[in-house]
C-alpha cells in the first residue's frame, strides 16, 4: 500500500462474518502485542477499492462480545494501515421507527459494559491519557454512509443513540426502559470498546447499525435468534450496498 492511500476497514458482527462480493487477495493472521485479533484479517477489494474484512466475533462466529479482544482488533488494523473503519452492528431498537430492518447511523454512545479492556492508555502498554470523546463518531464518514444510503433510495436514520451493553443475555424490559429513559434509541453488545478504541488511535469510525429486533419488552413476542437471523439475512444486504456505494463514490 502507498503511503496516504485510502485503506477502509470493515468491521462485521453478528450475521456478517463473511463478506459476500469481496475479492479476496490475502488473510492474515495477525498477533499484535495485546493478542490476537478476533479472525485473520480478510484484505480485498470492494468496487475497486482496497479494503480490510475482521469478523468481529470470529469465523465462524464463536466469541461472545465481552470476550472479543477489541484493542488487538484495532491494534492490527492501526497496523496494516487501515485509514478509516466502518462497523457493522446488529441492534435492537428501542425508540419509535426503529424496527427490524431499519438501519441507523448513531451519533452517540452511553456504555453500559463493565469490566473490558477498554483503552490503549492504561498506564501499561501505554501511558495514561484522556482523549475527547464528545462526538463518538467521525461525522465526516458518517455523513458520506448517509449520502449513499439517500442515493440508493435505502431508508436511514440519520443520529441516534447507541446504548452499548454486556450481553451476551438480551435486556430486561425494565433495563430497556431506563436505556429509553437515558435517551437511547438502539441497543447493542459491541459498539463499546470499539468506538473509543478507534478514537485512542486517531482512526475516523462510523457504524451501521441494524435493527434486527424490537428490544425487549417493546413488541409483545419473546425475542428469538431465528427472528434476529431472519432480520440480518434480509436487512443486511441494504449495509452492504450502502458500504458498496459509498466505497465506489
Ligand atoms: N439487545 C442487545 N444487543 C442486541 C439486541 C438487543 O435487543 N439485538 C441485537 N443485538
Amino acid at each position: 500500500m502507498k503511503q496516504n492511500e485510502k485503506l477502509t476497514a470493515i468491521i462485521g458482527g453478528t450475521g456478517l462474518t463473511e463478506y459476500s462480493g469481496l475479492d479476496i487477495q490475502d488473510q492474515k493472521i495477525i498477533k499484535t502485542a495485546l493478542g490476537e485479533t478476533s479472525a485473520p484479517l480478510i484484505f480485498g477489494e470492494l468496487m475497486d477499492q482496497p479494503v480490510v474484512f475482521l469478523a468481529r466475533h470470529g469465523h465462524p462466529h464463536k466469541l461472545p462480545p465481552h470476550k472479543v479482544n477489541y484493542r488487538a482488533n484495532m491494534l492490527a488494523l492501526q497496523e496494516v494501515g487501515v485509514t478509516e473503519i466502518i462497523a457493522v452492528n446488529a441492534v435492537g431498537g428501542i425508540t419509535s421507527g426503529m424496527d427490524a430492518e431499519a438501519i441507523c447511523i448513531p451519533n452517540q454512545i452511553i456504555d453500559y459494559t463493565h469490566g473490558r479492556e477498554d483503552t490503549f492508555f492504561d498506564g501499561v502498554y501505554r501511558p495514561l491519557d484522556h482523549v475527547d470523546f464528545t462526538h463518538p463518531y467521525d461525522e465526516a464518514l458518517s455523513n458520506k454512509l448517509h449520502f449513499s444510503a439517500e442515493a440508493k433510495n435505502i431508508l436511514v436514520t440519520m443520529g441516534g443513540v447507541y446504548a452499548a451493553t454486556q450481553g451476551p443475555r438480551l435486556e430486561t424490559a425494565a433495563e430497556i426502559r431506563r436505556l429509553e429513559n437515558d435517551g437511547c434509541d438502539v441497543v447493542g453488545m459491541t459498539g463499546m470498546p470499539e468506538a473509543v478504541l478507534a478514537r485512542e488511535l486517531g482512526i475516523p469510525y462510523a457504524c451501521l447499525a441494524l435493527v434486527v429486533n424490537k428490544a425487549a419488552g417493546k413488541s409483545e413476542e419473546a425475542i428469538t435468534m431465528n427472528d434476529i437471523y431472519k432480520s440480518l439475512n434480509q436487512g443486511i444486504h441494504k449495509v452492504q450496498a450502502i458500504i458498496a456505494g459509498y466505497l465506489a463514490s
